[in-house]
């Protein structure tokens, strides 16, 4: 079994920080979410530390209902993915950059353009972490009153896929030769209609744009019910999970590549990246204080409302200091994370109160609070005892959380042989030593149009 010795590191862009309190924090700006120079010094931070790519996050909606909450939210005034990568494309040489679109509300011509554009724009830094929608408010944005049923969206989300490699593929690599001598632009023997008719899509293609420089942008995915894990198994290169503890990645981690072993998938084709929210303190005296100023910054309605929708239904009404129950009814909305944070809950014997506070910390991730040594042992631990091959680092308030990590964690994470120094190639798929896919079409063999 082959694997780079080396972690992988992404950086989640959030625009305050990870977490809910940090808009409010001394020098983060509380205009982040529409700040590109905020963007661009995050991601100039990252590049400089060779981190393998940025990553935005994304619901096409806001998350809460009550306006107690909507008062006090930081992170509903923000970027739409794309078009921020786009902007930060021209501002970057090497980082990976990593946008989430939805495959409920899109068109899979649509995305399949915009992921091919921002791959070009980028030279090869392209890509698309695929999301199925997980939060109620998006349907109404959509003409829908409910989200479809999980199961649907995922089958919406497998055709969404294919349809959009297909049109990735629609022009071999050398299809456009552009030669003005000859007047000839395009070898139409080289072009290749989808023709699709499925169950939710007909798309006949070709897509107006060259094939992408990586041929397809890298593929993400986040699943991990039954059906994310599968679809994460199926077409994830990158596979983003939330696991509070060691033990529960390294169970994600052996489940996930055995699927993809299944599928007859390489072991280092699928890079398992769980998230930390890194709280770093020169001792962790200090580091506990920077929670606790975060902390005291959040307002129990905030913390509430992000249980809500991790936990995808009403806590409003709780008794903040009874005890958690060990059920909940089934959420329509991430399976996965409701039922990771219910067994933290029962584990830790949490009040209602106290669950609000750890998801408002941590979101759900692994949160360490400690020196760079401590932090960098949790992270190398995760990644020797394979339940990482690497990290999303999701600090909790910007830019100071990620200067910490980039100044202090990662010069440990490299004194310990598992952190890079400088980018290794030009493409993001080069840097993760993931493969350039084939044109499906010129593999079959099919050498003209139809
Ligand atoms: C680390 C992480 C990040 C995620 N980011 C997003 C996101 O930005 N937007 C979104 O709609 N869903 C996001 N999700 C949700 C998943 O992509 C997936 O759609 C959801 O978990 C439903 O699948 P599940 O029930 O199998 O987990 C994220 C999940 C994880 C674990």
């Amino acid at each position: 079994m082959r694997r780079n010795d080396e972690m992988k590191l992404g950086l989640l862009l959030a625009q305050a920080g990870a977490h809910e309190g940090a808009w409010r924090a001394p020098g983060v700006p509380a205009n982040g979410g529409v700040d590109i120079d905020h963007y661009a010094h995050l991601t100039a931070l990252a590049e400089g530390a060779a981190f393998h790519f940025v990553f935005l996050a994304d619901s096409p909606c806001i998350s809460e209902r009550d306006y107690l909450q909507i008062a006090r939210v930081g992170r509903n005034d923000g970027f739409e993915p794309i078009t921020l990568l786009s902007a930060l494309s021209s501002k970057t040489q090497n980082i990976g950059l990593v946008g989430t679109a939805t495959t409920t509300y899109h068109q899979p011509y649509h995305l399949a353009r915009m992921f091919a554009s921002l791959d070009h724009l980028s030279r090869g830094r392209a890509a698309w972490n695929i999301v199925i929608s997980e939060v109620k408010f998006e349907a109404p944005n959509f003409g829908d009153d409910e989200l479809a049923d999980h199961d649907a969206r995922f089958a919406r989300a497998r055709e969404f896929v294919e349809v959009v490699q297909g049109l990735w593929d629609s022009w071999e690599d050398d299809a456009f030769i552009r030669d003005k001598q000859s007047g000839i632009f395009a070898d139409p023997t080289k072009l290749h209609l989808l023709d699709h008719r499925g169950n939710h899509f007909s798309v006949r293609g070709p897509l107006n744009i060259a094939r992408p420089p990586q041929g397809y942008p890298v593929l993400v995915q986040a699943g991990a019910s039954d059906d994310g894990m599968q679809f994460g198994a199926e077409v994830g290169e990158v596979v983003f999970t939330a696991a509070p503890f060691l033990e529960n990645a390294k169970r994600y981690y052996a489940t996930l590549k055995e699927k993809a072993r299944g599928l007859g998938r390489e072991d280092d084709q699928v890079i398992v990246m769980p998230g930390i929210v890194p709280i770093v303190g020169r001792t962790k005296q200090e580091a506990s204080e920077k929670l606790q100023r975060l902390q005291s910054d959040t307002h129990i309605d905030v913390e509430i409302g992000l249980a809500e929708h991790l936990l995808g239904f009403d806590v409003r009404l709780m008794d903040l200091d009874s005890l958690v129950p060990e059920t909940l009814p089934q959420t329509n909305f991430i399976q996965s994370t409701q039922k990771l944070i219910l067994d933290l809950a029962v584990r830790e014997r949490f009040t209602w109160r106290q669950l609000f506070r750890w998801v408002s910390d941590s979101k759900g991730q692994l949160m360490v609070v400690g020196t760079p040594d401590e932090i960098a042992n949790v992270m190398v631990d995760g990644f020797d005892q394979r339940a990482a091959d690497g990290f999303n680092v999701m600090p909790a308030a910007v830019p100071g959380g990620l200067k910490d990590f980039v100044d202090l964690v990662i010069p440990e994470l490299r004194r310990r042989g598992k952190f890079r120094s400088r980018y290794a190639g030009q493409t993001l798929r080069e840097n993760l030593c993931l493969k350039r896919p084939l044109n499906r079409f010129e593999l079959a063999g099919v050498s003209t149009r139809r």
